[in-house]
């Protein structure tokens, strides 16, 4: 592993930008299409900052737009350093940077280090190469496979008309590398500089968990599940391997040496950042990566497969919270992302249907109650936005969208649909194109009125959830965003920093925050009263005077 210096890397600074940052996920492929040809694409984005410069973001993660076969949606690279055709060029990429600098939001992008496309130049050097050959060294070959299950369904292997299995731990397009070799190695080391040369604010890193296997690939015991990494839990044996923490400190190498101005990049003076995927149940897992001299970042997951109840989201804020505090590290917060069932939708049916999905909600097939789903997920935004640390908000969440589960069989696009022998509708109804305007789909997501069917469909009832239609509602889930960010920006209470929770009636979180800023939420389904106040800053929903009404939530001052 090459390293930049020999000098230990220091712990990340306290007040480095991404500890309060509020980054917003751009799905590529369904912000906005520039070129109206149904698809997202970069100068789509271009030509929307406006939208995510009014909500007031500080950065953009953008999701995959390399060349790629979109085995699975573009976490199928098959050249990592490039845009695929589909999405513009390297070139719209660099305008895109710019443009974002000149608006103050920096640009992170997704790098995907477990797996490539079977589409990479050298994953088919490997498969035209043959068994034995040093081409096939850099993925992981057997002659026999061993019991592990792919996370998308079905087995993690797959033969080759030569006789030999290769690994995935995805879908069978995207081969796992083979993380003990150094080209590899070095591969990756180039594929950073690469985007740091054109000026990236920090990489989010896909399934960061996963890189290394254990030596001699040995079965899964069945029965085990990948779980905490204390007495008594088994972890996978492709998962959190000791080398992956020597890995991220030579990333983290890489990215400290790029302090200060660099060529094409104005937006980026302040050092990058890293966030890592990984998806650990439990806190100790996460540990070792937040010592401080790694990885800058984990997300923190724990709300998303939470339901509405006051109870556990506490106990899920206060497990990530004291593992900040106790490690230093940064565990930003989110709600949503393109893997999960839309937040209003999730908040909008029977909540023990999140607890334990049935078969039946793995198809969609259950009552939800949108009205209902929206007002706690604008509760939920502001719990968010004035917890301790940063925040991701995913696309079309600052729009109060709902999942969209009614889409064709034969338009789903997400590989697990078919892994999972269509048990699972799988990740699409959260990917659907951007509504923009007008009252009926493609709700202007091409530019020019195009009016080609978007790469997925949309509903037809959205006419009311567009940009267009919720900017001048001061009611809109929209503005209810905007002016959190703009209270966030301001005041000296909001941001990285702690929290202290107050004595508040059952079914109620209520936290203060210095100086002077009270967090309440009602999960329950009786009024309460506001506490702790002088002045409402700002609420999810209507009050009743001074009560506080069921799934609403408010900023105090
Ligand atoms: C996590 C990504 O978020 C997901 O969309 C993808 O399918 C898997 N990693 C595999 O790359």
């Amino acid at each position: 592993m090459s390293a930049e210096t020999e000098s230990p890397a220091q712990p990340y600074d306290q007040g480095a930008w991404w500890r309060d940052a509020v980054v917003y996920q751009v799905y590529p492929r369904s912000f906005a299409d520039a070129n109206g040809d149904g698809e997202g694409d970069l100068p789509g984005v271009l030509s929307r900052l406006g939208h995510l410069a009014d909500l007031g973001v500080d950065a953009i993660w953008l999701s995959p737009f390399y060349p790629s076969p979109l085995a699975d949606g573009g976490y199928d690279v098959a050249d990592y350093c490039d845009v695929d055709p589909r999405y513009g060029t390297l070139a719209d990429f660099d305008a895109l940077v710019a443009g974002a600098a000149a608006k103050n939001i920096k640009v992170i992008v997704d790098i995907v280090p477990n797996h490539c496309s079977a589409e990479h130049p050298w994953f088919r050097a490997a498969l035209a190469a043959g068994p034995g050959s040093p081409e096939r060294e850099r993925f992981i070959f057997r002659d026999e496979p061993n019991n592990w299950q792919s996370v998308f369904g079905g087995p993690a292997w797959t033969r080759v008309p030569d006789g030999q299995w290769y690994l995935h731990l995805f879908d069978s397009g995207q081969p796992d590398w083979n993380w003990r070799h150094p080209d590899v190695v070095a591969m990756f080391e180039r594929v950073l500089r690469f985007w740091l040369d054109r000026g990236v604010a920090g990489f989010r890193i896909d399934v960061a968990n996963m890189l290394f296997k254990q030596d001699g690939l040995p079965d899964v015991v069945p029965g085990s599940q990948g779980g905490p990494l204390t007495p008594g839990h088994t972890s996978m044996p492709y998962e959190h391997q000791p080398e992956l923490l020597e890995l991220y400190r030579s990333w983290r190498k890489i990215l400290d040496s790029y302090p200060g101005d660099r060529g094409a990049a104005p937006a980026c003076t302040a050092p990058a950042c890293t966030v890592a995927e990984m998806w650990s149940g439990h806190p100790d897992q996460a540990r070792p990566y937040l010592s401080g001299d790694g990885l800058a970042q984990l997300f923190g997951f724990g709300l998303m497969p939470t339901p509405w109840s006051a109870e556990e989201f506490r106990t899920v804020i206060d497990a990530s919270h004291r593992l900040a505090r106790e490690t230093g590290g940064s565990l930003p917060w989110v709600l949503g992302n393109h893997d999960v069932p839309r937040m209003v939708t999730r908040f909008g049916v029977d909540q023990d249907l999140v607890r334990a999905p049935t078969p039946e909600v793995l198809l969609g097939r259950m009552d939800v109650d949108v009205e209902l789903g929206t007002r706690r997920a604008r509760a939920a935004a502001l719990l968010l936005l004035a917890l301790p640390g940063g925040a991701y908000i995913y696309q079309g969440d600052e729009l109060g969208l709902p999942e969209y589960l009614a889409i064709p069989d034969e338009a789903r696009q997400d590989p697990m649909f078919e892994r999972t022998l269509r048990a699972f509708i799988g990740r699409d109804g959260c990917r659907v194109p951007l509504p923009w305007s007008g009252t009926a789909p493609p709700y202007a997501f091409g530019a020019g009125g195009t009016r080609l069917p978007t790469w997925l469909p949309q509903p037809e009832d959205w006419a009311a959830l567009t940009v267009a239609a919720q900017r001048d509602d001061p009611g809109s889930t929209l503005n209810l965003y905007r002016a959190a960010l703009a209270i966030r920006r301001d005041h000296p209470a909001l941001g990285d920093g702690d929290l202290t929770w107050l004595d508040a009636p059952p079914g109620v979180l209520a936290f203060a925050r210095d100086p002077g800023f009270t967090l309440m939420v009602n999960f329950g389904a009786e009024p309460v009263p506001l506490a702790w106040h002088h002045d409402v800053l700002l609420a999810s929903g209507p009050l009743e005077g001074d009560l506080l009404p069921p799934d609403t939530g408010v900023w105090l001052a």
